[in-house]
């Protein structure tokens, strides 16, 4: 495990629950200590709530050995990287990989929003390399992205896949685009709900407890600031670098948030943690709550399956277990395709946000003799 940070140490516990073996390095004995003490207290958490007993977490932190050379995870079966996010950084590392460990060794890296293709061929054997995206904690989240890029080795994804079923987590893999599944659905989700609020269309109250009462455990505005302003924003910024879609740039009121330091629950302002009130919106647009934030979304869902980048399950898995949002293809089923059709046309009629077309998928699904029928098949694809 290479950078023993926040998940860099949830994963090495993750890892060493399951039994294996575990060789952390980070860059000096500061941060060693840092990851020691983070994996103590987690372990010591889980043993409080009687998820482990005191046995097995010694046995779990004795299969855990700290180390600043890089050379001690020259025998590694696997090498998962979690340094911090930075591509240079991660690109170097990646190279020193590449002399060190094993040839058939498989490296990862747990990046939410780095090209993994380009930390890949810094280590001279992409073939080996895939993306690992953990969610933060760790321990607990069982979600984890696997990434294949162009040069991905089909032995080294199923080599993935099997590791992380083996950690008792639940894999979905997808190829290297932004967001991967769950941020590319989620940011533009997140960014649409601060422009309804920014434009004064409804009040912040308003946004977060529509969406709340459409099933997510808690509203849009309230997760940016759980999130942070300065992740989402860094989110949608990566996201609007590849896609170009105007709906990917994150709007002004959360970039002028993060320049201010007001970057959600970890500075204690943020979007709603804001210190003045706004002023009431001057025409009221919350009658056109949820659809204006659910429609969007459920139209890019089929969108993502129409171009063969995610399977429903695969995104129904996803968003339920990596966000705890209600599984999109059972809200377009409630709703049915044909109301989704219709009002995603308004939508777009307002927007003329070519990203807001409805896609293909969903005009098809519509368009079918029985929608139920034709959903129910679509979701059964492999
Ligand atoms: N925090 C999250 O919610 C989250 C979720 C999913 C993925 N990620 C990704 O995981 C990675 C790590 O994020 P984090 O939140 O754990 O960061 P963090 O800042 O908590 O930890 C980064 C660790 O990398 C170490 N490091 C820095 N330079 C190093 C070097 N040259 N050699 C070895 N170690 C070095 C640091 O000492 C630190 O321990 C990032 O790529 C991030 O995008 C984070």
């Amino acid at each position: 495990m290479i950078g023993l940070g926040t998940m860099g140490a949830g994963i090495a516990e993750v890892l060493a629950a399951a039994g294996r073996t575990v060789i952390g390095v980070d860059a000096d004995q500061a941060a060693l200590d840092r990851g020691r003490t983070i994996v103590e207290t987690s372990t010591g958490r889980a043993l409080e709530r009687d998820k482990i007993t005191a046995d097995q977490r010694t046995a779990l932190t004795e299969r855990i050995s700290y180390h600043t050379d890089f050379a001690a995870v020259a025998d590694a079966e696997v090498v998962i990287e979690a340094v911090s996010e930075n591509l240079e950084l991660k690109r170097s590392i990646f190279t020193r990989l590449g002399e060190v460990a094993r040839p058939e060794t498989l490296l990862a890296t747990n990046t939410s929003s780095l090209p993994i293709t380009d930390i890949a061929v810094a280590s001279g054997r992409a073939d080996r390399v895939v993306g690992v995206h953990f969610f933060n904690p760790a321990p607990v989240q069982r979600l984890v992205e696997v990434v294949k890029t162009v040069l991905t080795a089909p032995s080294a994804q199923t080599q993935a896949l099997e590791l992380v079923n083996d950690l008792g987590k639940t894999p979905i893999l997808c190829g290297d685009r932004a967001g991967f599944v769950v941020n590319a659905l989620l940011v533009p989700y997140l960014n649409r709900a601060a422009r309804l609020y920014q434009d004064g269309c409804a009040t912040a109250a308003q946004i977060d407890e529509a969406m709340v009462a459409a099933g997510n455990p808690m509203g849009p505005l309230a997760l940016i600031d759980l999130v942070g302003l300065d992740v989402t924003v860094s989110a949608l910024d990566r996201m609007y670098s590849e896609t170009r879609d105007r709906r990917h740039a994150p709007v002004a009121l959360l970039a002028a948030l993060v320049s201010a330091g007001r970057l959600g629950r970890k500075t204690g302002q943020g979007i709603l943690l804001q210190a003045e009130p706004r002023p009431a919106p001057l025409i009221d647009r919350s009658a056109e709550l949820p659809d204006a934030l659910l429609l969007p979304y459920l139209n890019d869902v089929c969108r993502m399956v129409e171009i063969g980048y995610a399977t429903p399950e695969v995104i129904d898995t996803g968003m339920s277990l990596g966000c705890r949002m209600p599984r999109p293809f059972d809200v377009l089923a409630d709703l049915g395709p044909a109301a989704v059709l219709a009002g995603q046309q308004q939508i777009f009629a307002a927007t003329a946000e070519p990203g807001d077309r409805p896609a293909l998928l969903l005009e098809r699904l519509a368009a079918a003799p029985d929608p139920a029928a034709a959903l129910t098949e679509l979701r059964a694809m492999a």
